[in-house]
């Protein structure tokens, strides 16, 4: 499949955007601070929180941004369970997914839990972190995926 550009100028701090690449969803989601600082805290909360499994490229590095770019993620949008797609769920706290929730995506299929970097909490059926695909900057605002 041929690489897709993704432009990411209009993406503000706590916006998804989805792009498709080789027939998969990728979310390319722009945290801010808040998020930032909270993702640093859930060590002990997730299944493999440095992300030792290779589920990223080499050169992604494995702390709790798993980016290239602190503010932006990039991660194919599938859940490592069954292959649903989860959904983006960024606020805090919200009534159905209770207290302890710092922002993430969930999976409605089996209730799978990931944290904004897409790292995997403990409890859910996943086994494994999101995928994040190969991608690389083309300048500030153009990311290319694949
Ligand atoms: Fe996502 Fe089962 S497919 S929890």
């Amino acid at each position: 499949g041929a690489p897709v550009r993704a432009d990411i100028s209009k993406l503000e701090a706590g916006q998804q955007m989805v792009v498709k690449w080789r027939g998969k969803p990728v979310w390319i989601v722009r945290r801010g601070e808040e998020a930032l600082s909270n993702l640093q805290g859930l060590s002990a909360r997730l299944i493999d929180p440095d992300s030792v499994n290779p589920q990223q490229p080499d050169y992604i590095p494995g702390d709790s941004n798993r980016s290239l770019r602190p503010d932006i993620s990039v991660l194919v949008g599938i859940c490592t369970h069954l292959g649903c797609s989860p959904t983006y769920r960024p606020e805090l706290a919200p009534e159905d997914l209770g207290a302890d929730w710092v922002g993430g995506f969930y999976c409605p299929c089996h209730g799978s839990r990931f944290d904004l970097s897409g790292r995997v909490l403990k409890g859910s059926p996943a086994p494994q972190n999101l995928v994040i695909p190969p991608h690389m900057y083309e300048d500030d605002n153009i990311i290319v995926v694949g």
